[in-house]
């Protein structure tokens, strides 16, 4: 049987964590998946950093254009990060080469989604994007596979590591700002650039991947209505937890009579409930459907190991076949989404 053969861009917190998986667990995969799965390819910036895996076995590619072109590439495993330059390039040059491709990278499908998606379907080639949202937790399958039958009338969570842990840690250990943000740089939990996460927009744009496929409407990123963290002080921590209450930076996707509303910003939830009891960099998202009711699922958001498993659960799901169009349904069947007007969270 032939080898499902991964060239991988980008090898920092995530890039490292899939190098690591595929070396562990070689026989799990190659049983799994029905064929070996193997690396042949990698690339990054600086050829001379210490990286904590052996990748004396791949061919190094400075260019992750020339990587994701390569012959003996038949995915190409996009995990450098940004919405434009070379993660875009190197994504558009891998499917007109006729490669399937895995991603992470959530601010570029929130950006150019669309336009991938139906570059890839023009193409015949699939996008993956498991670890783009709520890191480790399975929220797009479940969303595209096991919820396919329901009408999905609600998306809600909590969806980005750094925000929680920074919330949670503040609170519980009673930690300056400054600290816990370096903990969770530690974690491995931060974007490239952390104003993302803090400002919002990362949770942001998880939730608009969330909502077009929930809704069968285009990616509306521009739509979210957004506010991070960074207005939230220890004090303002204190004060509702006296009150009984944590704050969340809480998105919430929904079709109301007025169009498709979408909402990321800080919000109370009672200390008591599922979402107040959320600590670290664990995520939550609740999915709410017409025919199953609700469902919550949980789990770690961010860091190495859980965000490569979710990208291995995508190439494993390739080198099975599965060939699922990027959103659930064909790009070219996604609807116009009519935004709601602000209304106060
Ligand atoms: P990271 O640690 O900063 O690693 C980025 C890697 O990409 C580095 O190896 C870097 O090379 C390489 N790179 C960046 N620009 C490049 C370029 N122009 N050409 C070649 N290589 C380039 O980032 P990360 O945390 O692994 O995140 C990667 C992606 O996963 C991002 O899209 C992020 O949003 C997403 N993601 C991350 C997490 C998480 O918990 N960290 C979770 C879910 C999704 P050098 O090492 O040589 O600098
Ligand atoms: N920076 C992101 C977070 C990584 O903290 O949630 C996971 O997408």
């Amino acid at each position: 049987v032939s080898p499902l053969r991964l060239g991988i861009a980008g090898l920092g917190t995530v890039g490292i964590g899939v190098v690591k998986i595929v070396q562990r667990h070689a026989d799990l995969l190659a049983v799994r998946s029905g064929r070996p799965v193997v690396i042949t390819a990698v690339s990054a910036r600086d050829r001379t950093k210490n990286r904590d895996a052996d990748l004396s076995g791949y061919a190094w590619e400075t260019d992750p254009v020339v990587l994701a072109q390569r012959d003996d590439v038949d995915v190409f495993v996009e995990l450098m990060g940004g919405h434009e330059g070379a993660a875009k390039n190197a994504m558009e040059a891998a499917l007109k080469a006729g490669k399937d491709v895995v991603t992470a990278n959530k601010a570029l499908l929130a950006h150019h989604g669309q336009a991938l998606a139906e570059s890839a379907e023009a193409l015949g080639r699939v996008i993956r994007f498991e670890a783009a949202v709520a890191g480790g937790i399975p929220v797009i399958k479940a969303l595209t596979e096991g919820l396919a039958g329901n009408a999905i009338r609600r998306v809600m969570g909590v969806m980005n590591g750094t925000c929680n842990y920074i919330l949670t840690r503040m609170e519980s250990a009673g930690l300056p700002y400054e600290t816990v943000f370096e903990e969770a740089r530690a974690l491995g939990y931060l974007e490239a650039d952390p104003t993302l996460d803090v400002g919002g927009i990362d949770a942001g744009h998880k939730l608009a991947i969330l909502a077009a496929i929930a809704f069968g409407t285009k990616v509306s990123f521009d739509a979210v209505q957004l506010e991070g963290i960074g207005k939230i002080s220890i004090d303002d921590i204190r004060r509702a937890d006296d009150m009984g209450y944590k704050i969340k930076l809480l998105g919430v996707a929904q079709i109301t009579g007025r169009g498709l509303e979408q909402r990321m910003m800080p919000c109370l939830v009672p200390s008591s409930s599922p979402f107040g009891q959320l600590q670290g960099g664990t995520n939550m998202v609740l999915l709410e459907g017409d025919s199953i009711g609700q469902i919550v699922l949980r789990g770690a958001g961010a860091g190495e190991g859980p965000t490569a498993s979710a990208v291995m659960g995508d190439v494993v799901d390739l080198a099975r076949g599965l060939r699922m169009p990027t959103f659930g349904q064909p790009a070219a069947t996604l609807a116009d989404p009519v935004p709601a007007v602000a209304s106060a969270p």
